[in-house]
């Protein structure tokens, strides 16, 4: 029987919503008491380069309330270093970041960077902050996380999501290929990107996921079911494939 599977919600479409008109509704802090309330464990913001959606002050406010454990996702800048080091998040997960994407679009290529990201995570080696690396399901992108010292992976998950028949069948293989080899250097194996009510389920059966980072579907699904109804019955959909 495999452990109960985390879920990390991503709140950054909270913010483009509450961005829309410069106010504060919805009011993030609301939502991630709610959030906490009905069990997610815990929640994921994106501090952008342009701060598209999540802002500054939000990850500060985050912080300081404390409600929720706090994933930071984040490029590996100098800038965004200095921000996590500062704000001391629960976990902080590295992306790629291109300013004209309209999601995180592919994995971290860690294998060739080995030299830039191998210095990049030093500094997170004396901190309490779990460092999570988000890679696409490649297992030479596994070894050189681990190469580097990194005992946290994010596997993306949006190319699975997003395909149908045998290819979904090819991708799905290809992730829980990439959990196995987790396994296997003893690595922690998360996944997220694309998930929701269809797909999730084949991903929470896999025996070492241990976290879903999902965001985009459940605040969309929101407007039909409600947060609270949507988080209930996704929820409900994890812990049958995890328990
Ligand atoms: N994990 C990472 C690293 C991401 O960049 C994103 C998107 O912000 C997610 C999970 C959640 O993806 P989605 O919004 O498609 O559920």
């Amino acid at each position: 029987m495999k452990k109960k599977i985390r879920l990390g919600v991503n709140i950054d479409h909270v913010a483009t919503l509450r961005n829309a008109r410069n106010e504060n509704f919805p009011d993030l802090i609301r939502v991630v008491d709610l959030l906490n309330k009905n069990n997610v464990d815990l929640i994921t913001v994106h501090l952008r380069e342009d701060r598209r959606h999540i802002k500054d002050h939000d990850v500060q406010e985050l912080r300081k309330k404390n409600l929720l454990p706090l994933n930071l996702e984040m490029a590996a800048t100098d800038e965004m270093k200095e921000i996590c080091l500062k704000t001391q998040p629960y976990s902080c997960c590295i992306v790629p970041e291109r300013r004209e994407e309209l999601t995180t679009e592919g994995g971290l290529d860690v294998k060739n960077q080995l030299n830039y990201l191998g210095e990049f995570v030093q500094d997170f080696r004396n901190t309490k902050i779990k460092l999570a690396l988000f890679i696409d399901p490649e297992i030479d992108q596994i070894e050189a996380a681990s190469r580097i010292g990194v005992n946290v992976v994010e596997i993306h998950t949006g190319k699975y999501a997003r395909c149908f028949n045998d290819d979904h069948e090819y991708e799905l293989k290809r992730i829980k290929d990439a959990a196995k080899h987790c396994e296997k250097l003893g690595i922690d194996c998360h996944a997220g990107h694309g998930l929701n009510y269809e797909n999730v389920r084949k991903i929470a059966l896999i025996p070492n996921v241990t976290e879903l980072n999902v965001g985009h579907f459940l605040i969309s699904n929101s407007v039909f079911d409600g947060l609270e109804g949507t988080i209930k019955k996704f929820m409900k959909i994890i812990n049958h494939a995890s328990i």
